[in-house]
């Protein structure tokens, strides 16, 4: 890594303070967002770590008297597949926390697996425009977006050398190297809009990846996960010993 650049990084022996640390910067991203606009507009990513998040969010009390209908929930990315599938990553966090916090449907922007693909995003990017109140061009700023990171360095459902990194789309489609699913996926400059990052990292499958990126140059398409080289400043690591063993 660049000398001048430092990642805000921090390191837990404990999942569950690793959770709380991580529900505690949400609940700060939303009540300012919430004292500064009047409304909170988050984006979710999915896989197995943000449970974590989840689920303290809905045994936190300060998350728990957040006013929830003025937050508004999106999504990073998305399987394409049905809301009902086990790979949902919309039914993990509906398990997980918008059902046990009871948030308002009209406040849930799933992203819409039922539609062909391309309708599908194509919805998502008019979803983003009518929430954010902004027109064709311009880009939603998120304030707080939660991101993971794949052993390969993928972040969203930014897979190495298998997206389009300068697109100027909202929403794209992508097809992982690995498969099985085709996936929904905010593009680069969406993410690198946003207001405040948190990456939640775990176990002993990311610590190589992390070694790799954090001592490396950029190298977006080789490793998605540079998305974020651009906004670093705003991102904060979580990630247990396992997942930074080699730092
Ligand atoms: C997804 C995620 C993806 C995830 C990484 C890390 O849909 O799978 O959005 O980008 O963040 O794959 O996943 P874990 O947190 O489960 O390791």
């Amino acid at each position: 890594m660049s000398a001048q650049v430092r990642p805000n990084i921090e390191v837990f022996s404990e999942l569950g303070d690793l959770a709380q640390a991580a529900a505690s910067l949400f609940v700060q991203a939303a009540h300012r967002a919430l004292d500064a606009k009047g409304q909170f507009r988050v984006a979710l990513s999915g896989g197995r770590t943000p449970r974590l998040l989840f689920e303290r969010l809905t045994s936190c009390e300060q998350a728990r008297a957040l006013p929830w209908s003025r937050c508004h929930l999106f999504w990073v990315d998305e399987r394409y597949v049905p809301v009902t599938d086990p790979a949902s990553n919309y039914k993990m966090a509906n398990e997980f926390l918008l059902e046990p916090l009871g948030i308002p449907q009209a406040n849930i922007h799933r992203m819409p697996t039922e539609l062909p693909l391309d309708e599908a995003v194509a919805q998502y990017e008019s979803t983003l425009q009518t929430v954010f109140s902004i027109l064709p061009g311009e880009v939603p700023q998120f304030d707080l977006i939660q991101l993971g990171m794949g052993p390969d360095g993928h972040t969203a459902s930014l897979f190495p050398h298998a997206y389009e990194p300068h697109t100027e789309k909202l929403v794209a489609w992508t097809v992982p190297p690995d498969a099985p699913h085709q996936r929904i996926t905010l593009t680069p400059h969406v993410l690198q809009a946003a207001s405040e990052f948190m990456v939640l990292l775990t176990g002993k499958d990311k610590a190589s990846m992390l070694k790799t990126v954090f001592s490396g140059e950029p190298d977006v398409m080789q490793y998605p996960i540079y998305t974020l080289w651009p906004v670093l400043k705003r991102v904060t690591w979580f990630m247990d010993q396992a997942a930074a063993s080699e730092l």
